[in-house]
Protein backbone atom coordinates (compact mmCIF):
# COMPACT_ATOMS: atom_id res chain seq x y z
CA UNK A 1 0.00 0.00 0.00
CA UNK A 2 1.23 3.55 -0.48
CA UNK A 3 0.79 6.94 0.66
CA UNK A 4 -3.04 8.00 -0.23
CA UNK A 5 -2.24 11.96 1.29
CA UNK A 6 -3.37 13.42 -2.51
CA UNK A 7 -6.72 11.95 -1.96
CA UNK A 8 -7.46 13.91 1.17
CA UNK A 9 -7.95 17.52 2.08
CA UNK A 10 -5.18 17.94 5.03
CA UNK A 11 -3.06 20.83 4.57
CA UNK A 12 0.72 20.33 4.01
CA UNK A 13 1.86 22.18 6.74
CA UNK A 14 0.55 20.13 9.48
CA UNK A 15 1.71 16.65 10.70
CA UNK A 16 -1.89 14.87 11.60
CA UNK A 17 -1.56 12.10 13.70
CA UNK A 18 -5.19 12.18 15.51
CA UNK A 19 -7.36 10.24 13.30
CA UNK A 20 -8.70 8.85 16.83
CA UNK A 21 -9.90 12.37 17.46
CA UNK A 22 -11.29 12.23 13.83
CA UNK A 23 -10.50 11.80 10.48
CA UNK A 24 -9.49 13.72 7.64
CA UNK A 25 -11.99 13.69 4.88
CA UNK A 26 -11.36 12.29 0.97
CA UNK A 27 -11.79 14.68 -1.35
CA UNK A 28 -14.44 12.28 -2.86
CA UNK A 29 -16.59 12.29 -0.24
CA UNK A 30 -16.52 16.33 0.16
CA UNK A 31 -17.30 16.17 -3.27
CA UNK A 32 -20.42 14.10 -2.47
CA UNK A 33 -21.61 16.22 0.19
CA UNK A 34 -21.60 19.23 -1.07
CA UNK A 35 -23.86 17.37 -4.18
CA UNK A 36 -25.49 15.77 -1.83
CA UNK A 37 -26.49 18.71 0.13
CA UNK A 38 -27.31 21.28 -2.94
CA UNK A 39 -30.29 17.85 -4.59
CA UNK A 40 -32.44 19.38 -1.10
CA UNK A 41 -33.11 21.88 -3.36
CA UNK A 42 -35.07 20.19 -6.20
CA UNK A 43 -37.26 18.03 -3.74
CA UNK A 44 -39.16 16.86 -7.32
CA UNK A 45 -36.39 15.14 -8.08
CA UNK A 46 -36.48 13.06 -4.62
CA UNK A 47 -38.85 10.58 -4.83
CA UNK A 48 -40.26 7.88 -2.65
CA UNK A 49 -37.95 5.14 -3.21
CA UNK A 50 -35.26 7.60 -2.67
CA UNK A 51 -35.75 7.02 1.50
CA UNK A 52 -34.62 3.05 0.77
CA UNK A 53 -32.05 2.46 -1.92
CA UNK A 54 -29.44 4.22 -0.28
CA UNK A 55 -29.60 3.40 2.99
CA UNK A 56 -29.65 -0.50 2.12
CA UNK A 57 -26.61 -0.28 -0.12
CA UNK A 58 -24.67 1.02 3.13
CA UNK A 59 -25.69 -1.41 5.33
CA UNK A 60 -24.56 -4.05 2.45
CA UNK A 61 -21.13 -2.28 2.48
CA UNK A 62 -21.06 -2.08 6.13
CA UNK A 63 -21.44 -5.85 6.42
CA UNK A 64 -18.92 -6.79 4.07
CA UNK A 65 -16.30 -4.56 5.53
CA UNK A 66 -16.86 -6.56 8.83
CA UNK A 67 -18.16 -9.75 7.52
CA UNK A 68 -21.21 -10.05 8.54
CA UNK A 69 -23.29 -12.84 6.34
CA UNK A 70 -26.64 -10.88 6.46
CA UNK A 71 -27.15 -7.04 5.79
CA UNK A 72 -30.19 -7.42 7.92
CA UNK A 73 -28.32 -7.69 11.08
CA UNK A 74 -26.80 -4.14 10.43
CA UNK A 75 -28.67 -0.84 11.45
CA UNK A 76 -27.78 3.14 10.78
CA UNK A 77 -27.45 5.12 14.11
CA UNK A 78 -26.39 8.20 14.78
CA UNK A 79 -24.21 7.91 17.57
CA UNK A 80 -22.35 5.17 19.53
CA UNK A 81 -24.31 5.92 22.48
CA UNK A 82 -27.17 5.18 20.93
CA UNK A 83 -26.19 2.16 19.12
CA UNK A 84 -25.04 0.76 22.93
CA UNK A 85 -28.20 1.69 24.12
CA UNK A 86 -30.20 -0.08 21.73
CA UNK A 87 -28.07 -3.18 22.45
CA UNK A 88 -28.30 -2.81 26.48
CA UNK A 89 -31.76 -2.16 27.07
CA UNK A 90 -32.34 -5.64 25.32
CA UNK A 91 -30.17 -7.48 27.28
CA UNK A 92 -31.94 -9.16 30.06
CA UNK A 93 -29.96 -8.91 33.05
CA UNK A 94 -31.52 -10.07 36.42
CA UNK A 95 -30.55 -8.75 40.43
CA UNK A 96 -26.98 -9.52 41.21
CA UNK A 97 -25.89 -9.87 37.58
CA UNK A 98 -22.59 -8.81 36.47
CA UNK A 99 -21.74 -6.38 33.86
CA UNK A 100 -17.97 -6.40 32.72
CA UNK A 101 -16.36 -3.26 31.41
CA UNK A 102 -12.81 -2.84 30.29
CA UNK A 103 -11.30 0.46 32.11
CA UNK A 104 -11.22 3.99 31.03
CA UNK A 105 -13.65 3.35 28.15
CA UNK A 106 -15.12 6.38 25.96
CA UNK A 107 -18.12 7.03 27.95
CA UNK A 108 -20.34 6.11 25.44
CA UNK A 109 -19.65 2.83 26.10
CA UNK A 110 -20.16 3.60 30.02
CA UNK A 111 -22.81 5.72 31.00
CA UNK A 112 -25.58 3.15 30.00
CA UNK A 113 -24.03 0.82 31.79
CA UNK A 114 -24.37 2.74 34.58
CA UNK A 115 -27.90 3.59 34.31
CA UNK A 116 -28.67 -0.05 33.25
CA UNK A 117 -27.07 -1.71 36.37
CA UNK A 118 -28.63 0.79 38.60
CA UNK A 119 -32.33 -0.17 37.22
CA UNK A 120 -31.64 -4.08 37.65
CA UNK A 121 -29.68 -3.91 41.22
CA UNK A 122 -26.87 -5.38 38.71
CA UNK A 123 -23.00 -5.05 39.89
CA UNK A 124 -20.78 -3.31 37.02
CA UNK A 125 -17.76 -4.58 37.07
CA UNK A 126 -14.77 -2.46 35.85
CA UNK A 127 -11.40 -4.40 34.82
CA UNK A 128 -8.77 -1.90 35.66
CA UNK A 129 -5.49 -1.61 33.82
CA UNK A 130 -2.16 -2.97 34.97
CA UNK A 131 -0.05 -0.63 36.67
CA UNK A 132 3.08 -2.17 35.57
CA UNK A 133 4.55 -1.45 31.73
CA UNK A 134 5.91 -5.15 32.10
CA UNK A 135 3.42 -6.92 29.83
CA UNK A 136 0.68 -4.93 30.40
CA UNK A 137 -1.45 -5.61 27.62
CA UNK A 138 -1.28 -9.44 28.01
CA UNK A 139 -2.03 -9.47 31.76
CA UNK A 140 -5.24 -7.03 31.21
CA UNK A 141 -6.58 -9.63 28.66
CA UNK A 142 -5.98 -12.63 30.79
CA UNK A 143 -7.72 -10.46 34.01
CA UNK A 144 -10.64 -10.14 31.54
CA UNK A 145 -11.03 -13.64 30.64
CA UNK A 146 -10.62 -14.42 34.55
CA UNK A 147 -13.37 -12.01 35.45
CA UNK A 148 -16.20 -13.74 33.59
CA UNK A 149 -17.82 -16.31 35.22
CA UNK A 150 -21.40 -17.83 35.94
CA UNK A 151 -22.76 -14.29 37.19
CA UNK A 152 -21.81 -12.54 33.66
CA UNK A 153 -24.65 -11.54 31.66
CA UNK A 154 -22.72 -9.10 29.53
CA UNK A 155 -19.29 -7.65 28.94
CA UNK A 156 -18.88 -4.32 26.61
CA UNK A 157 -15.93 -3.36 25.60
CA UNK A 158 -13.51 -1.91 22.93
CA UNK A 159 -11.41 -4.05 20.13
CA UNK A 160 -8.58 -1.58 20.27
CA UNK A 161 -8.74 1.05 23.38
CA UNK A 162 -9.13 4.60 22.42
CA UNK A 163 -6.93 5.95 24.92
CA UNK A 164 -3.35 3.76 24.61
CA UNK A 165 -3.89 1.36 21.48
CA UNK A 166 -4.45 -1.36 23.70
CA UNK A 167 -5.65 -4.42 21.67
CA UNK A 168 -8.19 -7.30 22.86
CA UNK A 169 -8.10 -10.47 22.22
CA UNK A 170 -11.85 -10.97 21.45
CA UNK A 171 -11.74 -14.11 20.23
CA UNK A 172 -10.62 -15.78 23.10
CA UNK A 173 -13.23 -13.42 25.18
CA UNK A 174 -15.72 -14.60 23.11
CA UNK A 175 -14.97 -18.56 24.09
CA UNK A 176 -14.96 -17.99 27.97
CA UNK A 177 -18.26 -16.14 27.10
CA UNK A 178 -20.00 -18.51 25.58
CA UNK A 179 -19.01 -20.72 28.30
CA UNK A 180 -21.23 -18.95 30.32
CA UNK A 181 -23.62 -17.41 28.44
CA UNK A 182 -22.86 -14.20 28.65
CA UNK A 183 -23.04 -11.66 25.89
CA UNK A 184 -20.56 -9.68 24.35
CA UNK A 185 -21.10 -5.85 23.19
CA UNK A 186 -18.17 -4.10 21.42
CA UNK A 187 -17.30 -0.21 20.71
CA UNK A 188 -15.74 -0.65 17.22
CA UNK A 189 -15.50 2.89 17.02
CA UNK A 190 -11.60 2.95 17.36
CA UNK A 191 -10.55 0.27 15.22
CA UNK A 192 -13.01 -1.00 12.79
CA UNK A 193 -11.97 0.45 8.91
CA UNK A 194 -8.11 0.35 10.18
CA UNK A 195 -8.11 -3.07 11.57
CA UNK A 196 -9.73 -6.28 10.59
CA UNK A 197 -12.89 -7.23 11.96
CA UNK A 198 -14.89 -10.55 11.25
CA UNK A 199 -18.47 -11.02 12.59
CA UNK A 200 -17.66 -14.51 10.65
CA UNK A 201 -14.75 -14.98 13.65
CA UNK A 202 -15.41 -13.13 17.07
CA UNK A 203 -19.48 -13.72 16.73
CA UNK A 204 -20.19 -10.58 18.78
CA UNK A 205 -23.97 -10.05 19.94
CA UNK A 206 -23.41 -6.31 18.21
CA UNK A 207 -20.85 -4.25 17.37
CA UNK A 208 -20.81 -0.18 17.17
CA UNK A 209 -18.87 1.79 15.54
CA UNK A 210 -18.84 6.06 15.36
CA UNK A 211 -18.31 6.41 10.95
CA UNK A 212 -16.34 10.06 11.76
CA UNK A 213 -13.28 8.43 12.77
CA UNK A 214 -11.47 4.97 11.11
CA UNK A 215 -14.73 5.02 8.65
CA UNK A 216 -13.82 7.82 7.25
CA UNK A 217 -17.35 9.11 6.99
CA UNK A 218 -18.94 12.12 8.03
CA UNK A 219 -19.84 13.36 11.61
CA UNK A 220 -23.38 11.96 13.11
CA UNK A 221 -23.67 8.77 11.50
CA UNK A 222 -22.10 5.68 12.33
CA UNK A 223 -23.09 1.62 12.13
CA UNK A 224 -24.37 -1.27 14.04
CA UNK A 225 -24.52 -4.89 13.79
CA UNK A 226 -27.00 -6.39 16.15
CA UNK A 227 -26.88 -10.46 15.77
CA UNK A 228 -30.07 -12.50 15.71
CA UNK A 229 -30.72 -12.32 19.84
CA UNK A 230 -31.93 -9.25 18.95
CA UNK A 231 -34.21 -9.75 16.39
CA UNK A 232 -37.33 -9.30 18.38
CA UNK A 233 -36.18 -6.40 21.10
CA UNK A 234 -37.56 -2.90 21.23
CA UNK A 235 -35.64 -0.32 19.56
CA UNK A 236 -34.53 2.77 21.59
CA UNK A 237 -37.44 5.08 19.72
CA UNK A 238 -40.17 4.22 17.59
CA UNK A 239 -39.81 5.42 13.39
CA UNK A 240 -42.24 4.70 10.89
CA UNK A 241 -39.72 3.92 8.19
CA UNK A 242 -38.39 0.74 10.47
CA UNK A 243 -42.43 -0.54 10.20
CA UNK A 244 -43.13 -3.24 8.07
CA UNK A 245 -44.34 -1.89 4.22
CA UNK A 246 -43.45 1.55 5.26
CA UNK A 247 -42.21 1.97 1.57
CA UNK A 248 -46.36 2.70 1.02
CA UNK A 249 -46.56 6.10 1.61
CA UNK A 250 -50.42 6.00 1.33
CA UNK A 251 -50.81 3.14 3.94
CA UNK A 252 -48.59 5.27 6.62
CA UNK A 253 -51.74 5.47 8.76
CA UNK A 254 -52.53 1.56 8.76
CA UNK A 255 -50.09 1.33 11.41
CA UNK A 256 -48.36 -1.41 11.50
CA UNK A 257 -46.95 -3.47 14.66
CA UNK A 258 -44.81 -5.40 12.81
CA UNK A 259 -41.50 -4.31 12.29
CA UNK A 260 -38.85 -4.86 9.24
CA UNK A 261 -36.38 -7.80 9.14
CA UNK A 262 -34.37 -8.41 12.02
CA UNK A 263 -31.94 -5.56 13.22
CA UNK A 264 -33.82 -2.57 10.98
CA UNK A 265 -36.14 -1.58 14.07
CA UNK A 266 -32.77 -0.43 15.40
CA UNK A 267 -31.74 2.43 12.48
CA UNK A 268 -32.14 6.15 13.66
CA UNK A 269 -35.25 8.02 12.45
CA UNK A 270 -34.14 9.65 8.95
CA UNK A 271 -31.79 7.22 8.33
CA UNK A 272 -32.31 7.95 4.71
CA UNK A 273 -30.32 11.07 5.45
CA UNK A 274 -29.49 12.42 2.38
CA UNK A 275 -26.56 13.71 2.95
CA UNK A 276 -24.63 11.60 5.68
CA UNK A 277 -25.53 8.23 4.17
CA UNK A 278 -23.95 8.57 0.41
CA UNK A 279 -20.88 9.77 2.26
CA UNK A 280 -20.44 7.18 4.31
CA UNK A 281 -21.07 4.48 1.65
CA UNK A 282 -18.20 5.79 -0.39
CA UNK A 283 -15.97 5.85 2.96
CA UNK A 284 -16.73 2.38 3.23
CA UNK A 285 -16.46 1.48 -0.53
CA UNK A 286 -12.47 3.01 -0.29
CA UNK A 287 -12.36 1.35 3.16
CA UNK A 288 -13.22 -2.18 1.04
CA UNK A 289 -10.77 -1.53 -1.56
CA UNK A 290 -7.86 -0.47 0.65
CA UNK A 291 -8.34 -3.35 3.39
CA UNK A 292 -8.29 -2.48 7.07
CA UNK A 293 -5.17 -5.05 7.17
CA UNK A 294 -2.80 -2.93 4.74
CA UNK A 295 -4.11 0.03 5.96
CA UNK A 296 -2.70 -2.11 9.24
CA UNK A 297 0.58 -3.02 7.32
CA UNK A 298 0.98 0.54 6.08
CA UNK A 299 0.72 1.73 9.79
CA UNK A 300 3.33 -0.52 11.29
CA UNK A 301 6.08 0.36 8.08
CA UNK A 302 5.60 4.06 8.48
CA UNK A 303 5.79 3.93 12.12
CA UNK A 304 8.39 0.69 13.47
CA UNK A 305 11.61 2.85 13.37
CA UNK A 306 10.51 5.75 15.52
CA UNK A 307 8.86 3.31 18.21
CA UNK A 308 12.16 1.09 18.09
CA UNK A 309 14.04 4.73 18.95
CA UNK A 310 11.67 5.72 21.36
CA UNK A 311 11.91 2.73 23.21
CA UNK A 312 15.90 2.95 23.37
CA UNK A 313 15.11 6.36 24.89
CA UNK A 314 13.01 5.12 27.59
CA UNK A 315 9.47 5.37 26.62
CA UNK A 316 6.74 2.88 27.07
CA UNK A 317 4.99 1.77 23.76
CA UNK A 318 2.82 -1.79 24.21
CA UNK A 319 4.52 -4.72 22.40
CA UNK A 320 3.15 -5.12 18.90
CA UNK A 321 0.75 -8.46 20.00
CA UNK A 322 -0.90 -6.34 22.51
CA UNK A 323 -1.98 -3.32 20.16
CA UNK A 324 -2.77 -1.60 17.13
CA UNK A 325 -0.67 -0.29 14.67
CA UNK A 326 -3.12 2.85 13.58
CA UNK A 327 -3.31 3.53 17.49
CA UNK A 328 -0.96 3.68 20.61
CA UNK A 329 0.37 5.24 23.23
CA UNK A 330 3.07 6.54 24.22
CA UNK A 331 3.78 6.92 28.07
CA UNK A 332 6.82 9.14 29.09
CA UNK A 333 9.99 8.45 31.09
CA UNK A 334 10.04 10.08 34.46
CA UNK A 335 12.40 12.77 33.61
CA UNK A 336 10.15 14.09 30.69
CA UNK A 337 8.46 17.39 31.22
CA UNK A 338 5.26 16.92 29.14
CA UNK A 339 4.20 20.27 29.23
CA UNK A 340 7.62 21.32 27.33
CA UNK A 341 6.76 18.11 24.93
CA UNK A 342 3.29 19.50 24.57
CA UNK A 343 5.07 22.96 23.70
CA UNK A 344 6.95 21.38 21.34
CA UNK A 345 4.89 19.41 19.23
CA UNK A 346 2.84 22.82 19.13
CA UNK A 347 5.84 24.71 17.72
CA UNK A 348 6.09 22.04 14.93
CA UNK A 349 2.62 21.77 14.36
CA UNK A 350 2.27 17.94 14.72
CA UNK A 351 -1.27 16.88 16.03
CA UNK A 352 -1.31 14.10 18.91
CA UNK A 353 -4.04 13.65 21.85
CA UNK A 354 -2.98 13.79 25.05
CA UNK A 355 -5.16 10.89 27.17
CA UNK A 356 -5.10 9.33 30.34
CA UNK A 357 -1.18 9.22 31.13
CA UNK A 358 -0.11 8.51 27.14
CA UNK A 359 0.45 10.72 24.23
CA UNK A 360 -1.78 9.12 22.04
CA UNK A 361 -0.52 8.71 18.59
CA UNK A 362 -2.84 7.46 15.30
CA UNK A 363 -1.87 7.66 11.57
CA UNK A 364 -3.61 6.58 8.90
CA UNK A 365 -2.92 6.46 4.90
CA UNK A 366 -2.42 9.74 4.84
CA UNK A 367 0.64 9.76 6.97
CA UNK A 368 4.33 8.98 6.17
CA UNK A 369 7.81 7.63 7.69
CA UNK A 370 8.83 11.73 7.16
CA UNK A 371 5.98 12.33 10.18
CA UNK A 372 7.01 9.91 12.79
CA UNK A 373 10.88 11.09 11.85
CA UNK A 374 9.48 14.73 12.61
CA UNK A 375 7.04 13.23 15.99
CA UNK A 376 10.43 11.85 17.36
CA UNK A 377 12.57 15.31 16.92
CA UNK A 378 10.18 16.62 19.38
CA UNK A 379 10.09 13.33 21.49
CA UNK A 380 13.95 13.71 21.76
C1 LIG B 1 -14.15 4.50 21.65
C2 LIG B 1 -15.11 5.60 21.29
N1 LIG B 1 -16.40 5.33 21.25
C3 LIG B 1 -17.29 6.28 20.91
C4 LIG B 1 -16.90 7.56 20.61
C5 LIG B 1 -17.94 8.57 20.22
O1 LIG B 1 -19.18 8.31 20.86
P1 LIG B 1 -20.53 9.03 20.42
O2 LIG B 1 -20.78 8.68 19.01
O3 LIG B 1 -21.55 8.47 21.35
O4 LIG B 1 -20.32 10.52 20.58
C6 LIG B 1 -15.55 7.89 20.67
C7 LIG B 1 -15.09 9.27 20.40
O5 LIG B 1 -13.95 9.63 20.65
C8 LIG B 1 -14.63 6.88 21.01
O6 LIG B 1 -13.31 7.12 21.05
Amino acid sequence: MQNQKQLFDLSDDVTYLNGAYMSPQLRSITEIGLQSVAKKARPDEILPKDFFIQKEILKQRFASLIEASDYKNIAIIPSVSYGIANAANNIPIKKGDEIILADEQFPSNVYIWQEIAKKNEAILKIIKSPTEFENRGKKWNKNIIEAINHKTAVIAMPHVHWADGTLFDLKAIREKTKTVQAMLIIDGTQSVGAFPFSIKEIEPDALICGGYKWLLGPYSIGMAYYSDAFNDGTPIEHNWMNRYNSEDFASLTQYENRYQEKAARYSVGESSNFVLTPMMIKAIEQLIEWQPKNIQNYCEQISKEMINKLRDLGYFIEDSQYRAHHLFGIYLPKHINSEKLKTSLKEAKIIVSFRGNAVRISCNVYNSKDDFMRLLNCFK
